[in-house]
């Protein structure tokens, strides 16, 4: 099967990134373990980060043709503000776990809503990068393990 990994506004810069909340982890190594974990189990494994959110809204889209089976998407900001990028992910129906190093629910205020907890299959925050993990295990035990 293949799966999306999505990484959204200012998780280029992880690793340097107030590392006390987000870990000491680049995004790179994050994907490449991402990466060779799928691959073990059989399956693709694209991954994606960009700072506007046009642009993962539009692969999104794109997910759909290419057959994407599920997605998993650290929002990271646009998780509180993006109705767009939910509406993307609805349009689609590709099954998606929302992911957050830290843990939004002891962060501000305004970090509590996401406009993807609803709707997405499952959310895992707080436990840095070990989430994304988590999240790919979680998704692995759904598809099985198979070559397409
Ligand atoms: C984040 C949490 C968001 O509130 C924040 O805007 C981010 C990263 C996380 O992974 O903990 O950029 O999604």
């Amino acid at each position: 099967a293949t799966i999306l990994v999505l990484h959204g506004p200012n998780l280029n810069l992880l690793g340097q990134r107030e590392p006390d909340k987000y870990g000491a982890t680049n995004l790179a190594e994050i994907d490449q373990a991402l990466q060779i974990r799928a691959r073990k189990a059989g399956h693709h494994l694209q991954h994606m980060q960009s700072n506007a959110e046009y642009e993962l809204i539009e692969r999104i889209h794109a997910a759909r043709g290419e057959g994407v089976d599920f997605i998993l998407i650290n929002p990271a900001a646009f998780t509180h503000t993006s109705v767009a990028l939910r509406d993307a992910l609805l349009a689609v129906s590709i099954p998606f776990i929302e992911v957050h190093l830290s843990n939004i629910h002891r962060r501000e205020t305004f970090r509590h809503h996401s406009y993807f907890s609803d709707i997405a299959e499952g959310v895992i925050c707080g436990l840095g990068a070990d989430g994304y993990q988590l999240a790919l295990d979680a998704t692995i035990r759904r598809l099985g393990t198979d070559d397409d």
